[in-house]
């Protein structure tokens, strides 16, 4: 497919495996204070559960050379049978941007989602926050020329999340208790998924969000990472899960509200904890907390603020 900007006609291919890698190398070259390993960026993209190959494209010069990456994707919507559109990737070459490519590449790109069949669309776009499979929970305000770029474009914060960092170098590695209590902690088995897919033991705000999802897709990885507190009679009290959207980030947890302040957070936490530095994570990844849950993180595992994220979004 051919892409005319400025009287240049350029090439637009879609992502594949065929030139993946290239793409990543591309981006890990033009991206500003952002780095991502080759495993982290193919989960984000091929291998993401929301992966739209019609809506990643990659614009190459006449030289066959990349100059430009975008990539959207849809997220469900809270709002039942809807959903979001996410700008995931936009990486324009360092030495062509402010010439309003990527300007066109973003409009061809909205023009493709108006022309697609679906009528579930959420006429709302957002950056980054593709959850359950995300990796950053919006734009880190540091990268000032995309934000800039994307304020050009029509997009405005609505609010602000928190990233907190844990290094695990600091911390123990010994194998936490399997019992607190009458309560016994361990790996979540397949029998488990169902209760916890449905979250029933926490309050409905909980089964509302992407909650479930993230720890559905804690099930692919080898071993499952999520643990779970259970009653003698099997009923399901608390969970953690890690390493959902990459190696090291840790979150949804949550403890049934009876059941709170005895521990059990901070023992699923150090189980998460335990697993990590088995497969040699120095550091930890919180991902988009609760500020009221700050406190929790500090003390149990002396977690500091590694990023503010903005959360955008704009009508298209
Ligand atoms: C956050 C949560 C998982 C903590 O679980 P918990 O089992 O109650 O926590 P613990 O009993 O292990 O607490 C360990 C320590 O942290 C403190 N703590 C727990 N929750 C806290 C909170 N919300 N604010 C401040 N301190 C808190 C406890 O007092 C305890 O301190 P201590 O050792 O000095 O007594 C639980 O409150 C919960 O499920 N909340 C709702 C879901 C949620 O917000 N999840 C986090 C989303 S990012």
């Amino acid at each position: 497919m051919n892409f005319e900007f400025k009287g240049n006609k350029f090439q637009i291919e879609t992502l594949n495996t065929l030139n993946l890698k290239e793409t990543y190398e591309f981006c890990e070259n033009n991206s500003d204070d952002l780095s991502l390993s080759y495993e982290v960026f193919k989960g984000a993209t091929i291998e993401s559960l929301f992966f739209h190959p019609e809506l990643s494209l990659i614009v190459r010069d006449t030289n066959k050379q990349i100059i430009c990456f975008f990539m959207l994707v849809f997220r469900p919507s809270y709002v039942p049978k809807r959903k979001v559109g996410v700008l995931k990737f936009f990486v324009v070459e360092k030495r062509l941007r402010k010439q309003g490519l990527g300007t066109e590449i973003y409009k061809f790109l909205i023009r493709k989602i108006k022309l697609m069949p679906e009528k579930d669309i959420w006429m709302k776009l957002e950056v980054m926050s593709s959850q359950p499979d995300y990796l950053f929970p919006g734009l880190n305000p540091k990268l000032t020329s995309a934000l800039l770029f994307l304020r050009n474009l029509g997009f405005k914060k609505y609010n602000e999340r928190i990233n907190l960092i844990v290094d695990l170098k600091k911390l123990k590695s010994d194998k936490p208790p399997e019992k607190k209590g009458n309560v016994k902690i361990s790996r979540a088995t397949i029998a488990d998924k169902e209760k916890l897919m449905d979250l029933a033991f926490m309050p409905i705000r909980y089964q509302l969000i992407s909650w479930s999802e993230e720890i559905l897709l804690s099930y692919q990885n080898k071993p499952r990472s999520t643990f779970v507190a259970k009653l003698h009679d099997d009923k399901i009290i608390g969970f953690a899960t890690h390493s959902v959207g990459f190696p090291g980030s840790f979150g949804p947890i949550g403890i049934m509200k009876k059941y709170r302040n005895n521990d059990l957070g901070k023992t699923l936490l150090n189980w998460c904890i335990w697993d990590l530095k088995r497969k040699d994570i120095d550091s930890m990844i919180i991902r988009w907390i609760d500020e009221n849950v700050l406190s929790f993180y500090s003390k149990t595992l002396g977690a500091k603020i590694s990023n503010i994220f903005w959360a955008l979004k704009t009508r298209i």
